[in-house]
């Protein structure tokens, strides 16, 4: 069998393979906000693991410290691990964001990956709700996306990836969850957005849409007997979601496997969008 790779045709590229080990990350550093509990914890720890360098950015300084300390000591488990740095940040806070990147900058050196994980779920129905709860859930979860792929272009190289996390709430609506809804649709779409414009940069730009996840800002659903049974009920797997379960959907997006993926939201949500 002939060695040579056969010559690009007419709609046909023959590129390099991809060689990445699943999901190869090794030696990039990364930013994950709201990474003191929840989702972002888990992703910094997962990315720790797989010999990732994190700044984990949280409103939450002391439970980022607490965080940061907890996944260094589960990361001492493999060999080379990645390096975790708690920093203290107000995602709604442009400014915030730069001093993040230059966290990252001055720890390690460069910047290749951004998790745009933090967010609030104010719940109110539509007498109820009220300017402050609006402005935060659209100040927190989308300007808080925006200033960090803001933050994030600033100082990536081409070939950086950024991911944000939007949700099942950005195309299905549910009682209670105006703000949260219309902010979780603003994110894909400016996920869209940022993918067209930073692409002339070489950088990548996606989002997970997750469903019920099982952590402390669903909380509430897991407590309540009722609530629990209306949510399983709209998940045709029938269970909620653990963290975990959205790390490797995460990584991938990060990974070079990804590398032909853009502004694309991936569904981790147990097929709850159908429903
Ligand atoms: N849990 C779910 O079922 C679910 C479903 C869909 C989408 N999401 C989204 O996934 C992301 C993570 O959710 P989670 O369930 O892990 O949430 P969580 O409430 O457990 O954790 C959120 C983290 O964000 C931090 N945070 C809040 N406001 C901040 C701010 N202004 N600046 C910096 N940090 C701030 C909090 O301190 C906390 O550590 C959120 O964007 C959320 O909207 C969650």
């Amino acid at each position: 069998m002939s060695e040579t790779p056969e010559p690009a045709g007419p709609g046909r590229v023959v590129g390099t393979p991809v060689t990445a080990a699943y999901p190869d990350l090794r030696g990039k550093v990364a930013v994950v906000t709201g990474a003191a509990r929840g989702m972002g914890a888990r992703f910094a720890a997962a990315l720790a693991v797989r010999g990732v360098d994190v700044v984990g950015a949280d409103i939450d300084a002391d439970a980022m410290a607490v965080t940061a300390k907890e996944i260094t000591a589960e990361a001492a488990a493999v060999v080379r691990p990645g390096r975790v740095v708690a920093a203290r940040a107000d995602v709604t806070k442009a400014d915030e964001h730069e001093a993040v990147a230059q966290v990252a900058l001055a720890e390690f050196g460069r910047l290749d990956l951004w998790v745009n994980n933090a967010g609030i779920f104010p719940f109110a129905e539509v007498d109820a709700i009220t300017p402050e709860q609006i402005r935060a859930a659209l100040s927190v979860n989308v300007e808080g996306v925006l200033f960090g792929a803001q933050a994030a272009a600033r100082h990536m190289r081409p070939g950086g990836a950024i991911v944000n996390m939007s949700s099942v709430s950005a195309v299905r609506v549910r009682r209670g969850r105006g703000a949260y809804c219309s902010s979780k649709a603003a994110v894909a779409h400016l996920t869209e957005s940022l993918a067209v414009e930073l692409g002339d940069r070489g950088i990548r730009v996606n989002a997970i849409a997750p469903g019920y996840i099982d952590t402390e800002m669903t909380r509430w659903v897991r407590e309540d007997k009722a609530a629990l049974q209306h949510a399983l009920d709209a998940v045709p797997l029938h269970r909620l979601g653990s963290p975990e379960e959205v790390v490797g959907p995460l990584l991938f997006l990060l990974s070079d496997s990804a590398r032909y993926v853009t502004g694309h939201s991936i569904a981790v949500d147990g097929g709850s969008r159908h429903v």
